[in-house]
């Protein structure tokens, strides 16, 4: 195996993403389970409020959810009043998922945020990207600019206003020095902080980034 090899995480591969989601829909028919929430249910529920206070036209908001996974972000923004969501994943299986949990109002499709194009993809108000971005930087490191840049130009081309942003990788310097120039810092949401080694750190990074014209 190559150094670049080793230095990339199954989390950055497809086929993780597959397995997981055929999984998660195999529980949900069996078990009604809904599967896996990345982060836990407070930054969910720190997310889902913070774009409830900050987007008040629910009716006419268009609103992107980036790497939607079993679809639970878009399932508690149809429950608090949004209408216009769509969620994009690469996996296949997870738009299976995603659709079969939620239904076939909501549209879902299978998009690549790395892929040159996307032109098959509207354009929207909001974006959401709660540990996609992540996902997608454990490839291997030899790659990991080109994604980066690659992910940031497709969000550019299709996000109109505001990024809500939600690492566990990255920190908020690191997050903005891939964004910029395209999008700027609007805020930055508190999330729990650890005290580790005499240092104060965050386990989650939570920033709402503004598109620059
Ligand atoms: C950590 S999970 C987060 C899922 C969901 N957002 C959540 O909060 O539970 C990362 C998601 O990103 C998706 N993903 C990874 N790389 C992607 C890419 N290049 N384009 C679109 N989706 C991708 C994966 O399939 C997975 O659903």
């Amino acid at each position: 195996m190559s150094s670049e090899e080793e230095d990339e995480s199954i989390i950055g591969t497809k086929e993780y993403w597959d397995t997981l989601y055929e999984g998660e829909l195999n529980n949900f028919n069996e078990f009604g389970d809904e599967g896996e929430i990345w982060f836990g249910k407070s930054i969910l529920a720190k997310l889902i409020d913070t774009i409830c206070q900050l987007v008040p036209n629910k009716e006419t908001t268009t609103i992107l959810d980036i790497g939607t996974g079993n679809g639970h972000v878009i399932q508690r923004l149809l429950r608090r009043g949004f209408v216009h969501l769509t969620g994009i994943d690469y996996s296949e299986k997870s738009i299976e998922l995603a659709r079969t949990q939620i239904g076939s109002n909501i549209k879902f499709q299978a998009i690549d945020m790395t892929a040159s194009d996307t032109s098959s993809l509207n354009h929207f108000d909001i974006g959401i990207d709660k540990g996609t971005l992540d996902a997608i930087l454990l490839c291997s490191s030899d790659q990991r600019k080109l994604k980066c840049e690659a992910y940031v130009d497709t969000v550019y081309r299709h996000i109109k206003n505001l990024l809500f942003l939600i690492s566990c990788n990255w920190t908020r310097n690191e997050l903005l020095e891939f964004f910029q120039p395209k999008f700027s810092l609007e805020r930055e949401i508190e999330t729990p902080t650890m005290l580790f080694g005499g240092q104060q750190g965050k386990t989650v990074t939570f920033l709402i980034l503004k598109r620059n014209d």
